[in-house]
């Protein structure tokens, strides 16, 4: 057993963020990270893009960026929330840098910005085209500066500890849920443990894993979002999961998809369709840079007419000179599969690549959990609303990590661990007999997933998906109670709940509005609201 002040459950933007700011302004406590795989395998590292902030009042202001963020939103923002992390956002970026991440600059020294769907101005500042990467090093380098944090990697969070754990009944009417801290499964030593913690922080990422391809690494299979479902707590909006259009498509790869940066379009790139046509202006005034909901339902319904599996990205006008100067890895793994920008269209498809919703938190970071916090991808906080704006996330993380220490600073010394907590029991289980099955089941969600609660909906494939993942739980449930446990079982477990939270929420949400667009409703409804579960 593990006792700590700060647990951080995540080791991406979010979670380093808050422990570095944490064990900063406390040398005397603990601040103990867990992650599930390596400290930098997380979907912050693999962040192309950049990060959305005003710096240039001259050229850009925080007015423009909170509306661009508003009318991609569609309607459900926090006004509130845009307003703090739009007008905060600039002195964490002033943060990450004083850490040491750099980003790319003019020759006179002022950053280089570039442009997104959806954004009015040039406001993203990047590192090339590894601008994630570049910030998880950063951030990794100086939490190891700092040594009352300590890494434990390859340890899977399996659920939070509440009140139910000492036998008690919770239920989501209970009030006063109280989180002590979690148990975990060692990879190393294939031990369930316990950890008690005063305050724990929830920044386990992204969902993409759910769908048959996504640009998520193998982590992002909506663990938190999951246990603290599990847990009793509030989640909001997850029939909100944002496909990027423009995953490099391969043929038969299934999984995790490269990702050709949307900043390519901010440069210039066109989309065309089987035919060559640059279609985008059929759809929208903004072509290529319109939202992302917008180009990712105009990509798949060309790709439904004409029958293909994916459009293409034309780049062949740039100049070879700036577009690896901008681009260099696109460039390098395009040519690896034979594409040389220049000459070649890019084949591209859109792919699942960020939930907007999750745990519900206020705009402290607090959920509906007390002693928990919840920040980056695993959060809803109310920023992104039904489409996130391109590269608002790793300033939302950053923003709201910066508020969840806030809070968490003044609280910490007025609560005590909780010592009368049992171990794990894991009486009458035994190794599973076929591990396959899980991979099966695994296989069977994800194709559920993607055929029946993708980019366009309707009741009829809603119906259908729901059927099946209650089938795909029940299995897996049998499975669970009776199988000692491992990552793979585990991940599935979470993968079907969260698969049951966007269905249900999409179930819900009787009408078409951002990135929720089902057919039997294709207006938007009178009725704002967000889907609270
Ligand atoms: P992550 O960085 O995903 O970290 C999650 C952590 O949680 C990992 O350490 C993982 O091991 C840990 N974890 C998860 N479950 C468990 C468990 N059960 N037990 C223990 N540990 C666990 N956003 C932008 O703003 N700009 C961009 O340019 C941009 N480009 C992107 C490109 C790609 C290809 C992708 C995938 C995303 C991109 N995004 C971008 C989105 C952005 O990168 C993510 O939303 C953000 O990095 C999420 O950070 P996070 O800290 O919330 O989680
Ligand atoms: C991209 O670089 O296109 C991804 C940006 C994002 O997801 O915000």
């Amino acid at each position: 057993m593990q006792k700590t002040d700060f647990l951080v459950i995540g080791s991406g933007i979010a979670g380093l963020t808050y422990a570095l700011k944490t064990a900063a302004r406390f040398p005397d406590k603990k601040v103990l990270v867990i992650t599930k795989a390596a400290a930098d395998e997380t979907n912050t590292k693999y962040a192309q893009g950049g990060i959305a902030v005003v710096n240039d009042l001259e050229n850009d202001s925080f007015a423009k960026h909170i509306e661009d963020t508003l009318i991609a939103g569609d309607g459900i923002c926090n006004e509130k929330v845009v307003e703090i992390v739009v007008k905060e956002g600039p002195e964490r970026v002033e943060e990450i840098v004083e850490w040491g991440a750099s980003f790319d600059r003019e020759e006179d020294g002022d950053f280089k910005r570039g442009k997104e769907g959806g954004h009015s101005e040039y406001r993203i500042l990047h590192h090339k085209d590894v601008t994630g990467k570049e910030m998880e090093r950063a951030l990794l380098e100086s939490v190891s500066r700092l040594p009352n944090i300590e890494f434990v990697n390859h340890c899977f969070v399996i659920d939070l500890i509440t009140q139910h754990h000492l036998g008690y009944l919770v239920t989501k009417s209970t009030p006063d849920i109280e989180c002590y801290g979690v148990y975990v499964l060692n990879l190393e030593t294939n031990r369930i443990e316990k950890i008690l913690a005063k305050i724990t922080l929830l920044a386990t990422g992204g969902n993409g894993q759910v769908y048959r391809t996504t640009t998520n690494p193998t982590i992002a299979t909506g663990d938190g979002v999951a246990m603290f479902y599990r847990a009793k707590g509030r989640i909001e909006n997850m029939e909100f999961i944002q496909f990027h259009p423009t995953a490099l498509y391969e043929p038969g790869l299934l999984g995790q998809a490269f990702l050709i940066t949307e900043a390519v379009r901010g440069d210039g790139g066109i989309l065309r369709n089987k035919k060559g046509e640059a279609f985008m202006e059929r759809y929208d005034a903004r072509k290529d840079l319109a939202p992302r909901d917008i180009v990712a339902r105009a990509i798949d319904s060309e790709m439904k007419k004409t029958g293909t599996e994916h459009v293409w990205l034309d780049c062949r006008h740039f100049s070879r000179e700036k577009f690896i100067e901008h681009f260099p890895n696109i460039y390098e793994k395009c040519l690896s599969i034979g594409i040389d920008i220049t000459r070649d269209m890019i084949p591209v498809a859109p792919a699942a690549h960020y939930s907007c919703g999750g745990i519900k938190t206020d705009e402290w970071g607090r959920s509906s959990i007390r002693n928990l916090y919840a920040a980056g991808e695993c959060a809803s906080t109310g920023l992104h609303g039904a489409n996130r704006l391109a590269s608002n996330s790793l300033l939302e993380a950053m923003v709201f990590a910066h508020r969840c220490f806030l809070d968490a600073a003044e609280k910490v010394d007025k609560i005590t661990l909780n010592d009368a907590l049992p171990d794990w029991n894991a009486e009458g289980t035994s190794e599973p007999r076929e591990m396959i099955l899980i991979t099966q089941s695994a296989k069977e969600l994800r194709q559920v997933m993607s055929d029946y609660v993708g980019i366009v909906r309707n009741d009829i494939r809603l119906q259908r998906a729901m059927r099946r993942l209650d089938l795909l739980w029940e299995e897996t449930e049998n499975l669970y109670q009776g199988s000692t446990l491992s990552p793979q079982l585990l991940e599935l477990r979470n993968m079907i709940s969260v698969g049951y939270l966007i269905v249900k929420g999409a179930s819900f949400r009787k009408e078409s509005r951002g990135l929720h667009f089902n057919t039997d409703y294709p207006e938007k409804s009178s009725l704002v609201q967000n889907i609270v579960l």
